[in-house]
């Protein structure tokens, strides 16, 4: 009895410690810096953006898979490629979480983008980082902003598909769900609102927004509604892969229509919606759709913030060989 409340006390102790050092560690990290490949890597930018380059040019498309991987990956335990760890048979990974199975795409350029990076400097940039590379290169090619990109991310050498489940936030989402998963990660609800402005480009398949085509009449665009309704069949289980267009007129093109497409009430998911549905986004909503700059801007800001998510750094991790297992 007595032995059992002492380990039971001693578990709680252990338990409350883990908790601390979990949710304690600050999300911004001042060891990530710009020029941290320019001795031992100078070559990564050009090769990165080349493979980034090549791959749009063959599907616009990618440029959204590939900026999405990095969301995917930096709210799951932080910037540290955890995402891009295949399944093993003693190993459980993200890729087939419920945000991503049959979802993220991309991970083909990725190892493209991989074994160029290897060629020109072996051993030397984390997966963590090209991701970070890419995201940014895929913005600039689809005509949105540039910025420098903060490096000195190692990779994981574990990943969560519980993490994964539960840290990054449904289609289904109040604005009140995404305000809180974002400040999970340390980003505001402006960033949250200005990160959300990805979706001008890319595409969501049927099963993500079908209930909200049939049967959120109050504020959705009544013919959008009937043009998505067109190739997204009402009963589930049909059609559930069919594709729609994010911003319904310039889905690779990166701009602001995101933002005007919401004033309209012509937000493809339910929670692109919540950001302009009466309530407390709706006026950096309306000023993003007037100021293609005030967006462009803020855009970037939270970009780097999400970049500063929790990534491993000094002789924690490894630089992997291959992106999809540990060394
Ligand atoms: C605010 C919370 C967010 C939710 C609920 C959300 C949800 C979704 C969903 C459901 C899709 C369609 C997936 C599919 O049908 O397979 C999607 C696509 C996409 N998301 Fe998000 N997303 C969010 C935030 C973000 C952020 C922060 C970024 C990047 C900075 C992003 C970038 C994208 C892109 C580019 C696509 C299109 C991908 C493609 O065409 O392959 N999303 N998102
Ligand atoms: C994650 O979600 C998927 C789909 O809902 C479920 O099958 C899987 O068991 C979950 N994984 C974990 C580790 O919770
Ligand atoms: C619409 O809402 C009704 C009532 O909640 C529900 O039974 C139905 O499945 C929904 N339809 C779709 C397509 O989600």
């Amino acid at each position: 009895m007595t032995s059992s409340s002492c380990s039971n006390s001693m578990a709680i102790t252990g338990f409350t410690l883990t908790v601390l050092l979990v949710v304690g560690v600050p999300s911004t990290n001042g060891q990530l810096s710009t020029g941290y490949y320019y001795k031992s890597c100078p070559g990564v930018f050009a090769t990165v953006k080349s493979t980034v380059h090549s791959a749009i040019a063959k599907e616009a498309r990618m440029g959204a898979s590939l900026l999405r991987l990095f969301f995917h990956d930096c709210f799951v335990n932080g910037c540290d490629g955890s995402l891009l760890l295949d399944d093993t048979s003693s190993f459980i990974g993200e890729k087939n979480a419920a945000p991503n199975i049959n979802s993220v795409r991309g991970f083909d350029v990725v190892d493209k983008i991989k074994s160029a990076v290897e060629k020109v400097c072996p051993g030397v940039v984390s997966c963590a980082d090209i991701l970070a590379i890419t995201a940014r290169d895929s913005v600039v090619i689809l005509g949105g902003p540039s910025w420098d990109v903060k490096l000195g991310r190692r990779d994981a050498r574990t990943a969560s598909q519980a993490a994964a489940n539960s840290s990054i936030p449904p289609p289904t989402s109040s604005l009140s769900n995404l305000i809180s998963s974002y400040r999970k990660v340390g980003l505001s609800t402006q960033d949250m609102v200005a990160l959300s402005g990805a979706h001008t480009i890319g595409q969501a398949r049927c099963t993500t927004f079908r209930a909200r085509i049939y049967n959120e009449t109050n504020n959705l665009d009544a013919s959008l509604a009937q043009t998505r309704q067109r190739n997204c069949p009402r009963t589930s289980g049909t059609g559930d892969n069919n594709l729609a267009p994010l911003d319904l007129q310039s889905p690779a093109f990166f701009d602001n229509s995101y933002y005007k497409n919401l004033v309209q009430k012509r937000g493809l998911l339910h929670s692109d919606q919540q950001l302009f549905n009466g309530g407390s986004t709706d006026s950096l909503v309306r000023t993003y759709s007037n100021s293609a700059s005030a967006f462009s801007s803020d855009f970037v800001s939270a970009m780097i913030k999400m970049g500063d998510i929790r990534p491993l750094t000094g002789s924690s991790g490894e630089v992997r060989k291959n992106c999809r297992r540990v060394n």
